[in-house]
């Protein structure tokens, strides 16, 4: 071993550092995620600004820093825009997750058709395809003109002096795992080339103004570094969730410093790219079936926006010893959880039943609100009755199948109202501030025996 190099060995999934091998990651509890890696010891010479860097920096009085809302750049795209917080911030620094195939090369490339549309200068550098390629897919989504600018490159050395002398506005990695720095021995795609890789390109971020996208890849394998170890590094991280099967795709905020997170934007994949998805509860609730016992609507709130989903249950008979249970687009331990609540308060005997919970259109809801929908889908397929098409339902269970009180109750009713909902099932607690101010019927409910009434 060379002289100022050591192994060390990192978690592919969430970059954990080890001396040694393990084969349970301590930090992400993944199996099998551990590679030994080559670093460098002693002086970090890429550090950001670090001690010694020679930069002489003042501490400035925050009232004469100037910053306006409008250096925001709009891609035009809005459910992207909405995502983002408003637009693409100068100098930030984007990364988009998700599994291979989903679509964000396709994402990107609008991007940079609607920013090259605008007159903006971009950069696309693809690790992944040749030129050929990037072309035959921009012919599928429409016309180009001449400012945006193609490269096929993986050398971050060529990357940045390209950059320096093309000066971008805007710059977009596909992808960060193929990318490598020569000062780096470990492999492209290792946990270190891959921090070390986005370390320079938020250098030249920050320096030069310009906004970079980076693709990462969701990794299930392990061998790669996944996009989660670059998180904490990088502005604002957005995930592209779906099923490949389905055509809607979620594109998701789980980091945003210049934005609220949770915010989603929907988006279908068509024959002409991706095609931004106006009304979200229209499309969800598409195609869902009418007088069908065990289906249900529902409604999440995504960020700042209400969105109306189907919540389908099947509940049969076991036959084999153990009950099966499965959940998809749902919390596992919650459907769980809830079907304990129902056995012990609403006295429905679940325990030689099998359940499978469903959410339709691909989506993944992870808020309270949508325990009383849960509950009323397991019920309604186990009593084999149907729950009113024209209600919608919302509301936290609690162990002892009481029904809490949610946040904005009144734009859930709203939205519920708006697609032409005749009542609304909810939390007791919530009625008073929305009572009578809209048409729709509003039906409170304090704890689960009640809500069982209206199944
Ligand atoms: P892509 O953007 O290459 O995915 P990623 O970069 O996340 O790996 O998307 C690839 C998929 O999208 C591919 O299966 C083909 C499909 N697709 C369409 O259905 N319509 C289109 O117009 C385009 C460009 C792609
Ligand atoms: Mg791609």
């Amino acid at each position: 071993m060379p002289k100022g190099k050591k192994t060390v060995f990192f978690c592919q999934n969430c970059g954990y550092e080890s001396p040694k091998w393990m084969g349970q990651c301590p930090g992400c509890r993944q199996w099998n995620t551990f590679v030994e890696e080559t670093v460098s010891t002693g002086n970090k010479g890429n550090s950001v600004q670090g001690p010694g860097s020679g930069i002489k920096n003042k501490p400035v009085a925050l009232t004469k820093i100037q910053a306006r809302e409008d250096d925001r750049v709009k891609t035009d795209i809005e459910e992207l825009d909405r995502v983002l917080g408003g637009g693409i911030v100068q100098g930030s620094m984007v990364l988009v997750g998700g599994d291979p195939g989903i679509g964000k090369s396709t994402l990107l490339l609008q991007v940079c058709r609607q920013l090259s549309e605008k007159g903006h200068k971009i950069l696309y550098i693809s690790g992944e395809e040749s030129l050929r390629q990037i072309k035959l897919r921009a012919e599928r989504i429409g016309e180009f003109n001449d400012q945006l600018l193609l490269m096929c490159e993986t050398n971050l050395e060529t990357i940045r002096h390209t950059i320096e002398e093309v000066k971008p506005e805007a710059v977009v990695i596909d992808s960060i795992q193929t990318m490598y720095n020569e000062q780096v021995s470990s492999a492209p795609g290792s946990v270190s080339q891959v921090r070390e890789s986005t370390g320079i390109l938020m250098q030249i971020a920050k320096g030069l103004g310009i906004s970079v996208f980076i693709v990462g890849h969701v990794t299930k394998d392990g061998s790669v570094a996944g996009p989660r170890v670059l998180e904490h590094m990088v502005d604002t991280v957005l995930y592209f969730e779906g099923d490949r099967q389905v055509a809607y795709r979620i594109l998701r905020s789980v980091k945003n410093r210049f934005g609220s997170t949770n915010e989603i934007g929907v988006f279908e994949m068509q024959e002409k790219g991706l095609v931004e998805v106006k009304n979200p509860s229209q499309a969800m609730l598409n195609g869902r079936p009418t007088d069908a016992s065990g289906s249900v609507v529902v409604c999440s709130i995504e960020g700042t926006r209400p969105i109306l989903i189907e919540i389908q249950a099947l509940v049969t008979k076991t036959n084999f010893g153990l009950p099966r249970r499965t959940s998809v687009g749902i919390d596992y331990n919650r459907v769980n959880l809830l079907m304990a609540v129902l056995e012990k308060r609403a006295g429905l005997h679940l325990g030689d039943w099998d359940a499978y919970v469903n959410l339709a259109g691909g989506m993944r809801l992870g808020e309270p609100a949508i325990d009383l929908g849960i509950v009323m889908a397991i019920a309604s397929s186990y009593k084999n009755k149907v729950v009113d098409e024209g209600l919608l339902i919302f509301g936290e269970v609690g162990l002892s199948g009481e029904i809490r009180g949610v946040s904005m109750a009144e734009q859930r009713v709203r939205e519920a109202e708006k697609l032409g909902f005749t009542a609304c099932l909810m939390p007791k607690a919530n009625l008073d501030s929305i009572q009578g101010k809209y048409r729709i019927r509003l039906i409170g409910a304090s704890n689960i025996k009640e809500a069982m009434g209206y199944i």
